[in-house]
């Protein structure tokens, strides 16, 4: 049986041939010259994975606990702004194949299907994440509508008190006159028919369904931006963790972490988890891959909080390799949105089911049968 397309790579590639060239770009791209973007690929890559045999390997099971939540493999779904552009109200889709698949999956507060839509494609509760706006009013309304649709799983991200500077976003209009903006997105558009009628047409409305209230037209980028740079609130501290506490009795997990400092920080606040992430290379570009930042935030809490990682994660062995390093799991983004974009649900249930053989495999070959067992015996070089 033909089997493409078979690796994140491969679906990067479907995502490209489907999508308009400013979203394939918005999600694909990194800040500026995406140096940290491409730090966190190859870091995983680097990390050489010990093979061993002849041990007892019958029997090898992927299954784990997220912050608390059993799932099929520690993987996650990492929040996508945008990403009901990607693909037929495309949160409904991502949410229904990553519970299938038996793992979490993370609403963004910038998702374009609102959270009771995607709620009642899925059975289970799907994670809910936070970004700070200087409205406290709208956040604790929309905490209290996440908890009270059953989410008890909280991503604060905390990595982005402004947006990055992502030149590709530039090139495709983004802050150009109107006019030419206008022309820029038009051109790109016409190439792509077949996500006109899908998602242009079929797909709507494509408002921020979170904050439809609040926020400008989710196609127009540039006012998405503008939105964002003053909206966001760059004044939040770590006093503030406390309020988001009060407000959230469930689980927090903060997202954003890079330094061993603050994950020591993260553990006063007593929040469940952090996820160690440079925000897919997006922020600042120039700081540390996520691999490369692992090892040390896992000794700094010392075991006082879950710890998950994120950025670069591009196959089940990369999964691996993030255990390896001391991480409980990993969230994933693009791989997911390629997926999504290239075949929709079943694109991306194919993806999350190769995966898990891959780290099924990984698992075996390395001579580990429990995702508890999985450590630093398992790999020669650390990064
Ligand atoms: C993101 N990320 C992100 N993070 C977040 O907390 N809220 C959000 O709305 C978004 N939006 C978003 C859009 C796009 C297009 C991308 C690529 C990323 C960051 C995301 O959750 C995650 O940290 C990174 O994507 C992980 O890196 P990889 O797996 O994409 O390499």
């Amino acid at each position: 049986m033909l089997q493409y397309p078979a690796s994140a790579a491969d679906w990067r590639l479907k995502a490209q041939a489907r999508l308009p060239r400013f979203l394939f770009d918005y999600a694909d791209g990194g800040a500026t010259d995406e140096q940290t973007l491409r730090a966190n690929e190859a870091d995983w890559a680097r990390i050489t994975l010990r093979q061993r045999v002849l041990r007892d390997v019958d029997g090898v099971d992927t299954r784990s606990t997220l912050a608390g939540q059993p799932c099929a493999l520690p993987l996650a779904l990492a929040p996508i702004g945008l990403a009901g552009l990607m693909a037929r109200r495309g949160e409904v889709q991502a949410a229904r194949a990553a519970e299938a698949a038996g793992v979490p999956f993370t609403l963004s507060t910038v998702g374009i299907c609102p959270l009771a839509e995607v709620m009642n494609a899925v059975q289970r509760p799907i994670w809910f994440q936070l970004y700070m706006l200087r409205d406290r009013g709208i956040v604790s309304a929309l905490l209290q509508r996440a908890w009270a649709a059953g989410c008890r799983t909280l991503v604060f991200t905390v990595d982005l008190p402004i947006s990055g500077m992502r030149h590709r976003d530039t090139c495709n209009g983004l802050s150009a006159p109107a006019a030419q903006a206008a022309l820029i997105k038009a051109t790109q558009l016409l190439a792509r028919p077949g996500w006109i009628w899908d998602v242009g047409v079929k797909g709507k409305p494509h408002a921020f369904g979170n904050l439809s209230d609040q926020v400008p037209a989710a196609q127009d980028m540039d006012a998405f931006k503008a939105w964002v740079d003053t909206q966001f609130d760059p004044t939040v501290t770590w006093d503030d963790i406390e309020w988001v506490r009060q407000q959230w009795p469930g689980t927090v997990l903060l997202k954003g972490i890079l330094d061993e400092d603050d994950a020591r920080a993260a553990v006063q606040t007593g929040v469940q988890g952090l996820i160690v992430s440079n925000h897919g290379g997006r922020q600042l570009d120039g700081v540390a891959s996520t691999a490369a930042k692992l090892p040390g935030i896992c000794r700094a809490v010392d075991g006082a909080l879950a710890v998950l990682v994120d950025g670069g994660v591009r196959s089940g062995v990369d999964v691996f390799r993030a255990l390896a390093l001391g991480a409980q799991g990993v969230l994933i983004g693009r791989p997911w949105v390629w997926a999504l974009a290239g075949g929709g649900e079943a694109g991306l249930t194919e993806l999350l089911r190769r995966w898990q053989q891959e780290l099924k495999l990984a698992m075996t070959l390395a001579g580990v049968t429990c995702v508890a067992d999985i450590g630093p015996q398992h790999v020669e070089t650390l990064a």
